[in-house]
């Protein structure tokens, strides 16, 4: 099996001001850069306006990547950022499909390929969500759910360099619940058993599969010691050094 390299993901989603996340950002790149030898990658994920500072506070020592972008490269798009924007302000990955943006914004499966299509259209790497409701796991759909989003997301010209696929199921988002670990171990199989059947099992087995929703200090180590779980998307704690650091260290 080919190895893939960790990778823990910060979406800082809606926080922190400029002085806040500059901070933040600066605390973990300084750690990673005193590290021997680290055996993953770090990224984190600020609100766009504040993707030029972060980038600046980092120094290259760890990834910067937006939390979305807009599938065109440039128009009448009010409000929205593309991604030669991103990519000129200093990222290399874009988070797309977020269940926050599948609800809030209305994201299609379509929309969220279209967007990774440009992510990698111009040499970036996707970050695309996929997981399922509350609902959909009481009744038993989550693998199903999951399968279709892959199968709607993800592009065809989809690689294991340009694609990280990022589990997080909905209902364990900021909310303190986990599934289990032989649930995850489960959900990640099967994702990488649905990007084999689409992108062939060499594409499928160098994929870094992600894992997100309430991942903390206390559980990280076990979530990333399941097989199929290639690293972390984080949410609340990724907005405190220590706890980012601590989740970090699980794959050190
Ligand atoms: P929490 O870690 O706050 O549950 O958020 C997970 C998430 O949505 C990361 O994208």
């Amino acid at each position: 099996m080919m190895s893939r390299r960790p990778l823990i993901a910060g979406n800082w989603k809606m926080n922190c001001l400029k002085s806040d996340g500059t901070a933040l950002a600066a605390g973990i790149a300084e750690k990673y850069a005193a590290a021997v030898n680290p055996k993953c990658d770090v990224l984190v994920c600020p609100p766009a306006i504040w993707i030029l500072p972060v980038v600046d506070a980092v120094k290259g020592r760890i990834a910067v990547g937006a939390e979305d972008a807009h599938a065109a490269e440039s128009g009448a798009h009010t409000g929205d950022i593309s991604v030669p924007m991103i990519k000129d302000a200093g990222a290399s990955f874009v988070i797309v499909g977020h269940s926050e943006r599948r609800t809030d914004h209305h994201e299609t499966d379509a929309e969220v390929k279209a967007k990774a299509e440009a992510v990698i259209s111009h040499g970036l790497t996707a970050i695309i969500c996929i997981g399922e409701t509350e609902a959909e796991r009481d009744a038993g759909k989550t693998i199903e759910v999951c399968r279709t989003q892959i199968q709607g997301s993800v592009p065809d010209k989809a690689t294991a360099e340009n694609v990280v696929i990022a589990y997080e199921p909905v209902w364990a988002i900021g909310t303190g619940r986990t599934p289990t670990t032989q649930d995850v171990a489960d959900v990640h199989a099967a994702v990488r058993a649905e990007i084999a059947a689409k992108l062939g099992k060499e594409t499928a087995d160098g994929m870094r599969i992600l894992y997100g929703g309430s991942v903390k200090p206390s559980n990280a180590a076990e979530l990333m010691a399941l097989a199929d779980v290639d690293g972390a998307l984080v949410g609340g704690a990724s907005l405190k050094v220590a706890d980012f650091w601590a989740i970090i260290e699980t794959c050190l």
